[in-house]
């Protein structure tokens, strides 16, 4: 959550002309404004929250063009190696333009696999250089010792005399990618290199942001973790370095991934893309493809496959902001049981807390006691429970006896928080008022972390954790609460529940001693960054060494109101443990953070898999969390950018994706929320949320949602099997669940913009309405007529679609289309109210056969739940000739039977069908074979052994 008033909205006119989609603009009016009390905000004073105004640079007619101006390198030196070459870069003239410019580079090249170059350049002399540690974020290394120039797919050529150089795909001879005729800009605050890219390029990724699913020319992307409301086309929580380049004259794609946590801005022209940061050095990677998929996978391998999540997160999740009470929670699990809406996991927001710090109980609103029985009967019914914490810690007032607060002192006393450059606290301000926040990179706290969160969970038998404000978040500019911590506790930033029992209750006086380490370490001088220095600058003026941190020369054009970086987030100058600065880590936080929650977790419920979700990212970070779209808005246009934001979230490997379903910002609607409920269900991570003071938005509150709600929840739990094997598929390979249909179809250019339907898998496409007061959708249903099939899902009919051609579907209110792609074998499992009933029901099988008869198809599963899997089984379904084979291998044991197997696409009806040779009960009726009653001939679990079934 957030506070709304430090959202920079950008006008809602702009989205049809951003993403060429039909989404209507006006649907907001008729709403009701959000009964949030924009002016009850107390803890700290509205100047505290204003940064120096910066003009962002691509905003500066004025501002220094440094492609012209810079002088660039020349390449000397140049060596072969084992794996590539190794060179100098010697600064041609120092132009200075955007901070010190390094007169020596090196430069080395390595050809990692056939289908990955790796090309890095850093300065001769790192001395205030950020170098990424390997064991903070993983780097990709040589393959094998027999890749070399001439095997590799990718190939390097250069040019000496003004340094330029281009990566060409040695299959096609195209150039991928060449920085040639343009300079390299290497300074100590800014680093440019510019790459040409074919007129009519098509480039996604370079997340996280929302915006349609390509980069258009035109297009800024800012890479800068920020904790701010969605606004379009600004940068927001997550930071992902890549991008990929799909080609259709060749029909090839491949990506670039520059590996670096550095404050970035990548600007997108119709025939060049300049990829810009403020510091770090040039570590970039290069993956082949061809094909997207391929691309996606290489990519996720070498960053980190993304968690193999537990099955019941698969479940539906209802949150919200605003449940004030444990007996409010109590009653919101009760009526999704009255009504009969499967609810697999209730969570909280800060509202649990006591006083919105992390990892307590409110003792009025939710006594442990109570509390504690809460989750013994959510957990009587195999259901779960999530809380979220934020990053910053309070900071308790030493003068006041009453305010105790442990979880502080642990960390003061490790060590374990962020410091400012003259070694005092870092005390900025979060929902409790000031706080402290971990620094991660310190020896000693995943130790602090660990305890703290064990400690938690001796408390709150949580079944997983939710990581929020970890971009991170600070309410104030600076260390604001240096001086100001006396002032704790400070009243909440909004207006809560019965104002007769507001926050906080009496405190008392008195001289605790234990805090004087907050001064004594202020007064201290010592500080490992003294050569970091910087002063408040904001004539942006060029310095030495790190440079000015807080106000870099080259202003990006960050999406909070006066573009100053420590705006509502832990300012650049902030000091790690090691002297690390936050200015070069910022973009880490989160992901940090993550880690260091996953080890505790591991630690706090022993070999369960940690269930987390992060709304701050950075690569990798999918292979320990879950993550979601951050704060939305009520409204048909973010519900449409849910889409690409689900497609750029799992080419970035976080397939576990989802966003606040029917919206988390102002009020949603019945209309808004009935087909946003129907849209989410197919998104692996299904969670409803929303924000203080808006209306409530149950999938219950109005029979409406609740009845569109259970048609594709059941859908949902019915396909359970099939997700949980996509999830597999993930966790092994990297493919993301969700597919675009580019990626299905690469070589179609028309449908390279398609970002308003989706795959999941192979097999589902589904074509939601995103827009208000409709009752049609239209969609495009690749190859249709021609190598494919596509079968409605309700009907089971094949739809006499043509390939290329803009459809027409009905969608009346409480229909969204789905289709089925003819070749696939989807495993299901009758659903039942949580996951864990559904797992003890019997299993199925829809069979869509292609226009050969043939189709195909794969189950995993497990026990769910293992860290260390110790007994699995995947299944190997084949469709031909009238003929269904089925071939287990693994040792988990599942007893429950297959029932029934459904063919879609028989053409006539068959005069018997066998089972393992005997006659089964079947129907025939619309091309599509029942067979039914299979129960008694799998007595000892679906998938015990092979079958064959022939018809
Ligand atoms: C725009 O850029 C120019 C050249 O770098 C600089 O002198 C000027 O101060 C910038 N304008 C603003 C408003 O920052
Ligand atoms: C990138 O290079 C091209 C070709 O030299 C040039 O036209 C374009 O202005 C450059 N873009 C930037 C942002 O420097
Ligand atoms: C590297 O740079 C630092 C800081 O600019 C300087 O003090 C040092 O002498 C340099 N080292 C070498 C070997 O040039
Ligand atoms: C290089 O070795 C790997 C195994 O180490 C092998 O898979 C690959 O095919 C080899 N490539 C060539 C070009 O020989
Ligand atoms: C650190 O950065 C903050 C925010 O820009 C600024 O207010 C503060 O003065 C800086 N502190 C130092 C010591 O530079």
């Amino acid at each position: 959550m957030h506070l709304s008033t430090f959202v920079n909205f950008i006008g809602l006119g702009l989205i049809s002309t951003v993403c060429g989609s039909p989404i209507a603009t006006e649907s907001n009016s008729n709403k009701a404004s959000s009964t949030f009390d924009e002016s009850s905000r107390a803890t700290i004073s509205d100047e505290m929250t204003w940064g120096v105004a910066q003009t962002p640079n691509i905003l500066n007619d004025t501002a220094v063009d440094a492609n012209a101006v810079a002088k660039g390198y020349d390449l000397v030196n140049v060596s072969q190696t084992a794996h590539g070459l190794a060179g100098i870069l010697k600064l041609n003239e120092a132009t200075n333009i955007y901070g010190y410019d390094f007169d020596c580079l090196n430069l080395l090249v390595e050809y990692q696999a056939d289908s990955r170059l790796h090309v890095h350049i850093e300065p001769a002399n790192l001395t205030d250089v950020f170098v990424l540690p390997e064991d903070l974020i993983a780097k990709p290394r040589i393959e094998s010792n027999n890749v070399t120039f001439d095997t590799s797919d990718l190939v390097f050529k250069y040019q000496e005399k003004n340094f330029g150089f281009s990566v060409i795909r040695s299959s096609t001879g195209e150039v991928l990618f060449s920085t040639i005729g343009n300079p390299l800009v290497y300074s100590n605050q800014f680093i440019q290199f510019n790459t040409t890219l074919p007129k009519d390029h098509v480039v996604t990724g370079l997340g996280e942001s929302i915006h349609g699913s390509i980069n258009e020319p035109g297009v800024v992307k800012t890479l800068f973790a920020n904790d701010v409301g969605d606004p379009i086309d600004g940068n927001i929580y997550g930071v992902h370095p890549v991008y990929m380049d799909h080609r259709y004259d060749s029909n090839t794609a491949h990506s670039v991934y520059w590996r670096t946590s550095a404050i970035q801005e990548v600007v997108v022209e119709e025939e060049a893309l300049t990829w810009r940061a403020l510091s770090g050095v040039v570590d970039l990677y290069f993956f082949s493809g061809p094909e997207p998929k391929d691309v996606i996978k290489q990519y996720v391998h070498e960053i980190g496959l993304p968690a193999l999540q537990p099955y019941w997160a698969l479940g539906y999740h209802q949150c919200r902001w605003g449940y004030d009470t444990i007996e409010e929670l109590e009653e919101v699990v009760s009526n999704f049981k009255k009504f009969d809406i499967p609810l697999e996991t209730i969570w909280s927001d800060i509202d649990y807390m006591d006083g919105y710090k992390d990892f307590t109980t409110d003792p009025h609103r939710y006594p442990l006691d109570k509390f504690k029985k809460f989750i013994d009967d959510i957990h009587g019914t195999d259901q779960h429970y999530i809380p979220m914490f934020d990053a910053g810690i309070y900071v308790p007032n030493p003068n006041n006896a009453s305010d105790i607060y442990e979880i502080f002192h642990n960390g003061n006393e490790s060590d374990s928080f962020l410091k400012n450059p003259d070694g005092s606290l870092y005390i900025g301000s979060v929902w409790p008022g000031f706080t402290a926040f971990p620094d991660f990179l310190a020896p000693k706290s995943q130790e602090f972390w660990t305890k703290t969160i064990k400690d938690f969970y001796d408390k709150v038998q949580f079944d997983g954790l939710w990581c929020d404000m970890n971009e991170a978040s600070s309410f104030c500019v600076g260390s604001c609460g240096s001086e100001g911590y006396l002032q704790n506790p400070a009243k909440p930033n909004f207006e809560y529940g019965d104002v007769s029992d507001t926050y906080p209750k009496g405190f008392e006086q008195s001289n605790a001693s234990e805090y004087s380490s907050i001064q004594q370490k202020a007064s201290s001088t010592s500080s490992a960054a003294s050569s970091s220095t910087s002063i408040s600058d904001s004539q942006n003026t060029i310095a030495p060494g790190k440079g000015n941190i807080n106000y870099p020369p080259y202003a990006i054009n960050h999406a909070q109101g006066d573009h100053d970086l420590a705006t509502h987030a832990i300012s650049p100058n902030a000091t790690h443990y090691d002297g690390t600065i936050e200015y070069d880590v910022h973009n880490l936080y989160g992901y940090m953070e993550v880690n260091a929650t996953y080890n505790a977790l591991l630690e706090a419920i022993p070999n369960k898999r940690p269930f987390i979700l992060s709304r701050a990212t950075f690569a990798g970070s999918g292979k320990h969390a879950a993550h979601w779209g951050g704060d939305n808005t009520a409204d048909w246009a973010w519900m449409y950018f849910s889409i690409p934001q689900a497609l750029s979230m799992g080419m970035s490997g976080i397939p576990f994706f989802g966003v606040d379903v029917c919206g988390f910002n102002s009020n949603t609607d019945s209309e808004l929320c009935s087909r946003w409920m129907q849209l989410g269900s197919f998104f692996p991570f299904y969670r409803n949320h929303n924000t203080l003071g808006a209306i409530s938005q149950e999938p219950y509150v109005w029979s409406s949602v609740t009845d569109a709600t259970k048609i594709t929840m059941n859908i949902r739990y019915l396909l359970l099997p099939y997700y949980y094997s996509l999830l597999h598929e993930s966790h092994e390979s990297g493919l993301p669940v969700l597919r675009a249909l580019s990626w299905e179809f690469p070589n179609q250019r028309n449908l390279s913009t398609v970002d308003t339907q989706f795959f999941v898998g192979d097999a589902l496409l589904v074509t939601p309405v995103l827009e208000p007061s409709v009752e049609t959708v239209k969609g495009v249903f690749p190859g249709s007529g021609i190598t494919e099939i596509y079968y409605d899902w309700y009907t089971h009919e094949q739809v006499d679609f043509q390939a290329g051609k803009n459809e027409t579907l009905e969608a009346p209110l409480g229909h969204i289309p789905l289709h089925i792609r003819g070749g696939n074998i989807l495993p299901t499992q009758e659903p039942g109210y949580t996951i864990a009933q559904s797992r003890k029901n019997p299993f199925g099988l829809i069979v869509a056969l292609d226009k050969n008869g043939g189709a195909s198809g794969k189950l995993y599963l497990d026990d769910g739940e293992s860290q260390e899997v110790e007994s699995s089984l995947f299944v190997n379904f084949v469709a031909l000739n009238n003929t269904i084979v089925s071939s287990p291998y693994g040792d988990y044991k599942i007893s429950e039977p297959l029932s029934n197997i459904t063919i879609l696409g028989v053409n006539e009806k068959p005069d018997s069908v066998t089972f393992e040779g005997k006659d089964v009960t079947y129907t025939y009726e619309n091309s599509t074979l029942f067979v039914t009653d299979l129960n008694k001939d799998s007595k000892d679990g679906a998938f015990d052994k092979q079958f064959t079934l022939k018809w």
